[in-house]
């Protein structure tokens, strides 16, 4: 147990100590049917954080019961818009009361820098609760001027019923906000299951959503696996929605899952390779440090990271040497110090497949300009820690640019020209992301329009915000989360007639 470490706040140990580590169903705290728990680490060193109930099937059964109860027989859905907008604002309220706790439980669970949890994950949280805590009082329907005479038609907008969310362990809380908020604000009722790795946030979000107000059934908690949790999940006929973030191949069979038994919507929100291009007429100095951001940020594990960085003949050198020593200057270390830029990676499993590319990428032809392979630091010795590393000579066609790698490590492929790039850039089976270096107008908004991705930043990269849709072309994804698509996606429109004569 990490409790006696001295900078925990003593809300966070109390937390490890006697929070809620139990299933979240209907309101109550429940032993999953089995009895089963599993633990989670701490990816700094191992170290066992909690254990947590272990949902299964039986669970998933409860669970969707207890949110279809909720969801037919209010008061979630009978409550005005207004009071719904209420509660939603109560919850962002509650987490900024406690973003302390959240910000260090996450660092815990997940590894990532306290400082940038507090800041971005807490605080990005915090924000998108209160963006969707004003949307209940303005989804609206139409009224609409139809062909046949002495008739009155309009739409409803009305909310699609019970969700199921599932969460991967990049962003562990932010991750279940994407998804709850729009469904919440909808009028939907939810089951959440996060990632295994990284359970503890959504557990006390569980708990803050209760005292909030949030009426019993309408956000149910699972913790567990996704081979029987999650998949018991896609398969259930009482889940209306299903929402997904993770990798490409589980959203593949989450759409399969849903194929086969009730066709429940679904959106999916997976993995990328994004290309992020720095031509030669960018401001060098911005695109350089947009370059090293864009792929170290949360140690690489994000969807969207700079993941292919695409740098013209002419300044390749320069581009690619300077994210190099950005990358060997970073402090590696427990994401709890306050220091600490890149923490480990969360699990055991990432570091061998992130390790394991490293290794791909040099017999691949591919030099290592920067980093590559562990820290020597014995302090780190148990933790799942990689070192920054830059692959340099690299081709488009290589395992290490065609495939996500989701740690910090950046493949740099030289281009020639514009249409070069965009030839490159569009190679790939995935179009999450993309980044643009350069100061010609036409050039920028060329490339803007031309590459195939859900999200194009130029001069910028990797930022995100409630009220701008987000998410994939090509196998990054299907639908958008964020914004009015946030509440499309939880909504289904119904067309009303309405005979005058
Ligand atoms: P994953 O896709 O297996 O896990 C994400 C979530 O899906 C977790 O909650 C997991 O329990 C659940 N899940 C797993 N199998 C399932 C199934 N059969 N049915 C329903 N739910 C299921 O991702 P994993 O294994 O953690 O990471 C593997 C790779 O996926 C990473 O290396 C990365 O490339 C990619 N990934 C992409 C993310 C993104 O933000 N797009 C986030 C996490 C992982
Ligand atoms: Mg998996």
């Amino acid at each position: 147990m990490v409790t006696t470490e001295a900078n925990l706040t003593q809300e966070v140990r109390d937390f490890l100590n006697d929070g809620p580590k139990k299933l979240l169903i209907g309101g109550q705290w429940v032993e999953a049917a089995s009895g089963k728990t599993f633990e989670t680490v701490d990816p700094s060193n191992g170290d066992v954080l909690a254990r947590v109930a272990e949902a299964d099937k039986e669970d998933v059964n409860r669970a969707v019961a207890a949110a279809r109860k909720a969801f037919e027989d209010g008061p979630w859905s009978t409550m005005t818009s207004a009071e719904r907008s209420q509660v939603i604002w109560k919850i962002a309220d509650l987490i900024e009361e406690h973003a302390d706790t959240f910000a260090q439980l996450e660092s815990l669970d997940n590894g990532k820098p306290v400082v940038v949890a507090r800041r971005d994950d807490v605080g990005g949280t915090i924000d998108y609760f209160r963006y969707y805590a004003g949307w209940p009082t303005k989804i609206e329907g139409h009224t609409v001027p139809v062909g046949v005479p002495q008739t009155f038609a309009y739409t409803l907008r009305q909310p699609v019923g019970v969700c199921a969310q599932i969460i991967p362990w990049n962003y562990p809380l932010m991750m279940a906000a994407w998804k709850l908020a729009p469904a919440l604000a909808a009028g939907c009722t939810c089951i959440l299951k996060p990632a295994e790795q990284t359970p503890l946030s959504a557990l006390l979000l569980g708990q803050l959503m209760l005292e909030a107000g949030l009426p019993a059934g309408v956000m149910n908690v699972l913790t567990g696996y996704g081979e029987t949790a999650g998949a018991a999940l896609a398969a259930h006929m009482q889940v209306d929605k299903i929402a997904f973030t993770g990798s490409t191949e589980v959203g593949k069979l989450i759409m399969q899952a849903a194929g086969k038994s009730n066709l429940k919507k679904v959106s999916l929100e997976l993995g990328g390779k994004s290309p992020n291009i720095v031509f030669a007429d960018a401001d060098i100095e911005v695109a350089k440090e947009g370059a090293a951001a864009g792929i170290f940020y949360n140690m690489g594990q994000d969807c969207t990271a700079g993941s292919r960085l695409f740098v013209q003949d002419r300044v390749y050198d320069e581009v690619a040497q300077y994210v190099a020593d950005a990358g060997n200057k970073m402090k590696v270390g427990r994401g709890l110090n306050e220091d600490t830029e890149i923490g480990p990676l969360v699990s055991e499993e990432q570091l061998q497949k992130v390790t394991g590319y490293m290794s791909i990428g040099q017999q691949e032809g591919a030099v290592v300009l920067g980093g590559g392979g562990r820290p020597s630091d014995s302090a780190l010795s148990r933790g799942f820690f990689v070192n920054p590393t830059v692959l340099g000579q690299a081709r488009n066609d290589m395992r290490i640019a065609q495939e996500e790698i989701f740690g910090p490590v950046v493949t740099v492929i030289p281009f020639k020209d514009v249409d070069d790039v965009i030839r490159q850039a569009n190679d790939i089976s995935y179009g999450l992301g993309a980044g643009i270096w350069t100061n010609n107008l036409q050039r920028a908004h060329r490339v803007a329009a031309a590459i195939k991705a859900g999200t194009v930043w130029v001069n910028t990269y990797g930022g995100t915000d409630p009220a701008l849709p987000f998410g994939g072309f090509k196998q990054s994804g299907i639908g958008r989360e964020m914004g009015y698509e946030g509440i499309e996606l939880y909504t289904e429109v119904k067309s009303v007639w309405v005979n005058l004569e």
